[in-house]
Formats: structure tokens, C-alpha cells, sequence
């Protein structure tokens, strides 16, 4: 497993960040090669990003692959016995699994007939419901086996949520379990698929795996037992799955995020260009050498997951290790504890993992030998300096550089991190741009700042190959969102400074979009639900600074109805009932406000600045009110304040 593209100093990093702008297209042609094709491609790239049905976004067009012959069968040749996959399992009494580059294969091609069996054709959606168990990657690579477009969903999204996805998508198949190990808790995985299914007479198969031993409800006809239909596969004598040749933009998964507006959306990443970002950013960002253990927290229900516990780590025949459960059970030394166990390299998390688990307290991490890591990676959210230092003297020994990794699910991959051994880190600055990457300033009239320090809106100006294609079924979204605003550009929704180093610092979402916990949300989805709630006539949803969370949710809400005092524990407690149902536990309000009116323009708009300074406690720097329809509202507002 030796690839030219890993850079080995930071002279190396330079030349390939010169390559990768002055010709990008023999940039990543390179690289490719290094990959296994049915047929080698016509052009390298075809873009626009302006004009009639932009944005236009192709690599290696007409180039034939399977992802999965990349992850998999390539590695039977040279490391059959490494392990590819190791996982942790939720219970403490219950044995670890490891499984080899060989047995995964040998999974993977027998899900990918019991798929097949089953009516699963090129091309079609199937969404994933499981957890965080192998069986998840396993048929999420089976879906890519045979030409399937997977949609994983995240295991903490409602019943109503898999339902929108799964009519979004049009899909006829579902794979979940009965149920997941959640600390103590158990979660009906199933039963909330069922619920789901109400809504969704377009679901032919639902395929249920056996985890929890939970009761089910199971309908003759629609659902079958995972283990059933993998014995069938058996009695065939278990033969093999050729991979399905597929076109290098052909779609190879949909992942629905949230944006400023409407419901979430579906990002569409596709089968080359996603392969290729995802093996060279995952071996150069973590310095990933052979044999060692990559282990990543995130959830394999969001693009972390998706790119860095399974197709990056694969694409190069990495060792990954993905983990059941919470950072906290059976204690908060879990993470401490699995790389101890299994002498972890390289540990990827996030800020909000990191200040939880400092926030109890060092002796849940004194006691474990941690002396195997190498390299340390945050991401998901802007890092603290403080949680930065934690996690550089506490868990990295002040030996271990960090990788504060910027990127988004729209992107497929790292844009700008710092390469472990090869740049510098700086605390709570992602840094550089990776080679391929060509990011640009705006300021709010929309131009770009070349000066070396900047503060602005953060835009990448040229495509690179893990970019999102599309919004499944809504490609003028795909524009409107991301291409409108600073035309010729992608537009992130972020704001950035960058130093005289030209160091990047992340500083958060310019747009109505939430980052709690790591998680993505969008204000305006919040509001839906909210004002669904009996008694609500309009609600605010703003952010406000979370010691632990990054960001907390602070939700304004007008009701029909005054609430009084006494009832307003069981007000709350109602409307975060809607919210887990409607979108899930994850989009609950830490605070809500019932209050009279919300401040507006003259032509009727909520100030959202008003409210987001109150919620941070900026009491005495509110701005000018004077423009406001209803002035006098501030300061009941401001009254009334939760703490
Ligand atoms: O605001 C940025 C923040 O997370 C957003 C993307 O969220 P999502 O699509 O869910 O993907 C998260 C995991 C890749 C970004 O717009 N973000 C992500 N990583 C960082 C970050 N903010 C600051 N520093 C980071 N390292």
C-alpha cells in the first residue's frame, strides 16, 4: 500500500498545492490512476458553475469503477488478513469484532446478493437505518456492490424524518435493525421504521437485522429477517457478486442536510471523484501509515462517518475502528479505554466530545496508556482554544499534532486542515487549504479580498472531486443554495479569517444554520415544527454560545394563549414532544421564552439580530431598535430572559 500522493514534508505539500492550481485537472488525473478502473475516463473535468443548469460538475466523466472493488477486492491482493474493520461494541460484556479486508469482502458480496435476491437494481435508493454496528458499512458498501444509491439515516432522527427522507428519495427499500444498544437504553429501531412506513406506500422491502432482540412487528410480504435471507444466499452456495460497472459520476449515496431554509436537502456525492477525494485526503490529512488504527467517533448517519470511517479509510486499505454507544457509558473513559485496547493511532472527534468528557475531570484519562496515539482530529465545529490545549496536553501528551479538519457534508472530504508531520498546527485555526482546494474571501459586496488578512464569507472558487453534485430531485436548489450568492463561486455559508500566514480560522455560519453538539440544523426547520404545536402562533430560533455544546438552541415563542407561570414546565416539556417527534431528539430547545411579540421591520420581519444578542446574554449591545415596528418589545423581552 504505497501511494505517490502522500506528501511527506511541507516542501512536498507546497509543490502539490502549486500542481493542483496551475493545472488541476492533471492534478487529480495523477492521482487517479493510482486506482482500480473498469475503463479509463474521457475527460478529467467538465464544469460550470454560472449559467442555464449550473452548477455542472463532473470528473473523470465516462471512466467506469466500482468504489467498492477500490475498498475491497484490491486490498484481497496484498493484505487479505489485515484487519479492515474493528468495532466496539455498546455493552461491556459483549466481544469486540474484528474483520479482516478478506471476511469484510466476503460480507459485503453477500449482502450485496441477498440484495439482489431481493429486487435491489442498479441505481435505486435504499435507506439505512441501524446504528453503529459493521452490518451498516456492510450494506452500505453492498448498495455500492451493485450500482445502489444508499441513503443512511441518522439513528436519532424521528419516525417523521425517515419518512420525508424515504418520499424524498422515492425509495423502495429499507435496511434496519430491531433495535440499538444505547448506553443502558434499547432504541425500537424498527418500530420507528414502521412508523415511518405509514407514510410510505412506495417501500416494497424492509430487510431487519437481529441486534437487540427487541419484539417487532413484521409484515408477511414486506419485511424479512436479514439472517433469513442471508441463508438463502448460503443454500446458493454463496456465489459471487461481480462488481457493477459504474460511470464515474454515476450517484453513489444521497445524505440529507440542513439548510437555512425548507425542509433538509439531499446532498449528492458521486462514485469516482467522492472515492478519489476521500482515500487522498483521509492518507494525507491523518498521515496515515500502514497497519496503523484509525479510529473516528462520528456516527456513520453523517458525512464524518460516511467518508472517514468507511470509503477513505477503505480506499486506501486503512484499519478502522468504529465504536457502539456514547462517549460516556459505562463511563467517560469509553474512548480512553478503546484506545488502549486496541492501541489506537489516530483518533478523529469532535470539540463537543472533547469538552464533555474534559469537563469530568482528568482521571478518567490518567489511568489508560494512550502512548500509541500518533495523531489527533477534530471537526464538526469550530475547536475552542481551551478544548484545543485540553486535548493537546490531556489526551495527545503535547507529542501528538491535531488536525483541525473544516469541512461539510456538501464537500465530501477535508478542505482545510493541517497535515499532520507536514504543516504546522495553530490552535483553533484549521490552517491551510488542502491541495485542490482554492478557497476566497468575500466581503459583503460580494468581492473577493486578496489581501493575506482577511475576514469575510468563505466561497471555494474551483471545483474539486468530493464536491456535492446536485440536491437529489431539485438541482435549481442545488444552485440557488450555494452558487447564487457570490456567482462564479460555491458559497459555504461559513465566515472565515485568515492571518498573514494565510491560515485559516473558521470562525461559524454566516446563514440561519445551527451547529449544536456537531449536529446540523436549520433555524427555519426548527420554527416549522415548533409553530405546529397547538397553542404557538410564531417562534424565533437563534443560537447562542454552549460551554459543552459549541452552540445551543434559544427558541422565542408566541402563543395563542397566555402560559402561566405554574404550566410553563409542562409547556415546554409539550413542545419538545413535537420536536422529537417531528425531527427528533436532537433539535430540543435548551431554552424557550414565551413571549408576547417578536421585534419586526415595518415590513414585518423577525430582527433575528435583537434576538440572537439577547440570547447571548448581550443585554447592553443590542444595536438600533429604531427601525423597529414594535420597539417597546425589546425590553420585555430582555425581561424575561431564560438563563
Ligand atoms: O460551520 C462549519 C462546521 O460544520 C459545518 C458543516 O456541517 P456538516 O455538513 O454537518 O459537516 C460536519 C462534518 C464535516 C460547517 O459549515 N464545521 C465543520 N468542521 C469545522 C467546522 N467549523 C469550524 N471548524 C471545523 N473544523
Amino acid at each position: 500500500m504505497n501511494y505517490t500522493f502522500q506528501l511527506k514534508n511541507i516542501e512536498e505539500y507546497k509543490e502539490a498545492y502549486q500542481k493542483s492550481v496551475t493545472d488541476p485537472e492533471v492534478f487529480w488525473e495523477t492521482i487517479a490512476r493510482e486506482f482500480r478502473w473498469m475503463k479509463p475516463w474521457d475527460k478529467g473535468l467538465n464544469w460550470r458553475f454560472e449559467g442555464e443548469g449550473a452548477p455542472v460538475i463532473e470528473w473523470f466523466k465516462g471512466g467506469k469503477l466500482n468504489i467498492t472493488e477500490n475498498c475491497l477486492d484490491r486490498h484481497l491482493q496484498t493484505i487479505p488478513d489485515q484487519p479492515a474493520l474493528i468495532w466496539e461494541p455498546n455493552n461491556p460484556d459483549e466481544h469486540y469484532r474484528i474483520l479482516t479486508y478478506r471476511q469484510l469482502h466476503q460480507k459485503v458480496i453477500a449482502f450485496a446478493n441477498v440484495l439482489k435476491n431481493n429486487g435491489v437494481k442498479k441505481g435505486e435508493r435504499v435507506c439505512i437505518y441501524m446504528g453503529m454496528i459493521p452490518e451498516s458499512p456492510i450494506a452500505m458498501l453492498a448498495c455500492a456492490r451493485i450500482g445502489a444509491i444508499h441513503s443512511v439515516i441518522f439513528g436519532g432522527f424521528s419516525a417523521q424524518s425517515i419518512a420525508d427522507r424515504i418520499k424524498d428519495g422515492n425509495a423502495k427499500f429499507v435496511i434496519t435493525c430491531d433495535g440499538s444498544f444505547r448506553a443502558k437504553k434499547t432504541i425500537p429501531l424498527k418500530s420507528i421504521v414502521d412508523d415511518a412506513l405509514v407514510q410510505c406506500p412506495s417501500v416494497e422491502r424492509v430487510i431487519v437485522l437481529t441486534r437487540t432482540r427487541t419484539p417487532v412487528s413484521m409484515i408477511k410480504g414486506r419485511d424479512v429477517w436479514w439472517e433469513d435471507e442471508l441463508k438463502k444466499v448460503e443454500t446458493m452456495g454463496n456465489p459471487d457478486c461481480p462488481a457493477e460497472e459504474m460511470d464515474a459520476e454515476d450517484p453513489l449515496f444521497i445524505l440529507y442536510t440542513s439548510g437555512s431554509t425548507g425542509n433538509p436537502k439531499g446532498v449528492v456525492h458521486t462514485t469516482a471523484g467522492y472515492m478519489i477525494y476521500t482515500a487522498y485526503t483521509f492518507l494525507n490529512v491523518f498521515n496515515y501509515q500502514p497497519e496503523e488504527v484509525f479510529f473516528c467517533t462520528a456516527d456513520i448517519g453523517w458525512i464524518t462517518g460516511h467518508s472517514y470511517i468507511v470509503y477513505g479509510p477503505l480506499a486506501v486499505g486503512a484499519t478502522t475502528l468504529m465504536f457502539e454507544g456514547v462517549p460516556t457509558y459505562p463511563d467517560a473513559g469509553r474512548f480512553w479505554e478503546i484506545i488502549e485496547k486496541h492501541k489506537v493511532n489516530i483518533f478523529y472527534t469532535s470539540p463537543t466530545a472533547i469538552r464533555s468528557l474534559m469537563a469530568q475531570g482528568e482521571s478518567f484519562v490518567e489511568n489508560k496508556d494512550l502512548s500509541s496515539l500518533r495523531v489527533l482530529g477534530s471537526v464538526g465545529e469550530p475547536i475552542n482554544e481551551e478544548a484545543w490545549h485540553l486535548y493537546y496536553k490531556n489526551i495527545g501528551k503535547s507529542r501528538c499534532p491535531i488536525v483541525d479538519t473544516w469541512w461539510q457534508t456538501e464537500n465530501g472530504g477535508i478542505m482545510i486542515s493541517t497535515i499532520a508531520t507536514v504543516t504546522e498546527h495553530k490552535p483553533a485555526f484549521a490552517t491551510l487549504p488542502l491541495p485542490g482546494i482554492q478557497p476566497a474571501i468575500m466581503d459583503p459586496e460580494g468581492r473577493e479580498i486578496t489581501t493575506p488578512e482577511a475576514k469575510g464569507n468563505l466561497c471555494i472558487k474551483f471545483p474539486w472531486p468530493g464536491m456535492l453534485r446536485t440536491t437529489w430531485g431539485d438541482h435549481q436548489r442545488c444552485y440557488d443554495t450555494y452558487f447564487s450568492a457570490y456567482p462564479g463561486t460555491y458559497f459555504t455559508g461559513d465566515g472565515c479569517l485568515r492571518d498573514a500566514n494565510g491560515y485559516y480560522r473558521i470562525t461559524g455560519r454566516v446563514d440561519d444554520v445551527l451547529n449544536v453538539s456537531g449536529h446540523r440544523l436549520g433555524t427555519a426547520e426548527i420554527e416549522n415544527v415548533i409553530n405546529k404545536h397547538t397553542n404557538v402562533v410564531e417562534s424565533a430560533v437563534v443560537g447562542f454560545p454552549h460551554p459543552i455544546k459549541g452552540q445551543g438552541i434559544y427558541a422565542y415563542i408566541i402563543t395563542e394563549k397566555e402560559i402561566l407561570q405554574e404550566d410553563a414546565s409542562l409547556a415546554i416539556a409539550d413542545i419538545h414532544e413535537t420536536i422529537s417527534r417531528i425531527i427528533g431528539p436532537i433539535a430540543k430547545p435548551d431554552k424557550i421564552q414565551f413571549v408576547k411579540d417578536l421585534p419586526k421591520t415595518r415590513s414585518g420581519k423577525i430582527m433575528r439580530r435583537i434576538l440572537r444578542k439577547i440570547a447571548e446574554g448581550e443585554m447592553n449591545n443590542i444595536g438600533d431598535t429604531s427601525t423597529l415596528l414594535n420597539p417597546e418589545i425589546v425590553e420585555n423581552i430582555k425581561k424575561g430572559k431564560m438563563n
